[in-house]
């Protein structure tokens, strides 16, 4: 396949929609009732049902196309945090951020026409392309911070963090918690802050409760700290690596 442009590549992906199993419409009503609400952890969803359906990985390579023209082929998505880094995310995680994002809980208009059921298919889609992009390795050389505060970083990294993301950032596939080690800096920032504002508003209310006094110091510190962690080494892509299914 041709490595699209991010971007540039908005008629082309359009095209590979068309070639996907298109899904049932979204309900409009519920969407727009959706985008008012702040809930972490919606009820009744595309989550619950794409977790009750067997992952077809196959397919799932066939919806990653579309996805690919932003969070790159890898699925390292960009240093500059543009497009975040998909690849080695827990499965259960996808489910549900893409599933907030079809529905109205999380807003993002970039992504959200790539994402529709008439564009990738339904539910079932959701369960075969996270299975995809879960096992897929991760980004030997993430964007990263300063490295200037590194030292409160980690210190506010155990206090504040470690009891929901982990020791090394690697997150719990169970309870939804993100793995964000090696994820790049910019787009940790972005998301922090969002998530501190309410503007996320499908996030976790404990982790606002608890982050909710962090300043702007803190924010970078813990968050360049974050973006250094490493996973495992077996989950990590030799450097230079090229996805050989998008060639
Ligand atoms: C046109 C570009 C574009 C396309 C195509 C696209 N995405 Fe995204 N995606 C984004 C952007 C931008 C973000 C980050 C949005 C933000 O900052 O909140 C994102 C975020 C996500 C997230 C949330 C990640 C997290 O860590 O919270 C998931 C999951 C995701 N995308 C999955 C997909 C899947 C699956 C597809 C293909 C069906 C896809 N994306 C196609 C641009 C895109
Ligand atoms: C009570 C548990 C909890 C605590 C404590 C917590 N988080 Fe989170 N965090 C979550 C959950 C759950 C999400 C995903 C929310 C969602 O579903 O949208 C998340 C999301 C994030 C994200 C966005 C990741 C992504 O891929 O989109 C970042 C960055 C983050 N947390 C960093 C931190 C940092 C740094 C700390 C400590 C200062 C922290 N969190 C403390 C539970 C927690």
């Amino acid at each position: 396949m041709k490595r699209y442009i991010p971007l540039a590549a908005t008629g082309l992906l359009m095209a590979a929609g068309v070639a996907l199993a298109a899904g049932p419409a979204v309900d409009q009503k519920k969407f727009e009732e959706n985008k008012t609400k702040k809930e972490w952890m919606s009820q009744g969803g595309e989550r619950e049902e794409a977790l009750t359906l067997k992952p077809n990985k196959e397919n799932g390579k066939d919806v990653y196309e579309v996805c690919s023209a932003c969070h790159q082929p890898e699925g390292w998505g960009l240093p500059d945090g543009t497009f975040p880094q998909l690849a080695g995310q827990h499965r259960t995680v996808i489910i549900k951020q893409l599933a907030d994002i079809r529905d109205g809980h999380r807003d993002n208009p970039t992504m959200y026409p790539f994402a529709l059921p008439s564009e990738i298919g339904g539910t079932q889609a959701i369960a075969d392309v996270s299975e995809y992009m879960a096992v897929l390795k991760m980004n030997p050389e993430n964007g990263v911070g300063k490295g200037d505060d590194l030292q409160l970083g980690a210190k506010l990294y155990a206090d504040n963090c470690v009891r929901c993301h982990g020791k090394d950032g690697e997150g719990d596939a169970e309870k939804y918690y993100p793995r964000i080690q090696a994820q790049h800096y910019e787009y940790l920032v972005r998301q922090y802050r969002w998530i501190k504002e309410g503007k996320r508003r499908n996030s976790n209310p404990e982790m606002v409760e608890q982050i909710k006094n962090f300043s702007d110091r803190d924010t970078l510190a813990v968050l360049d700290y974050v973006s250094r962690l490493k996973p495992p080494a077996d989950l990590i892509a030799p450097k230079g690596w090229k996805n050989p299914d998008f060639k």
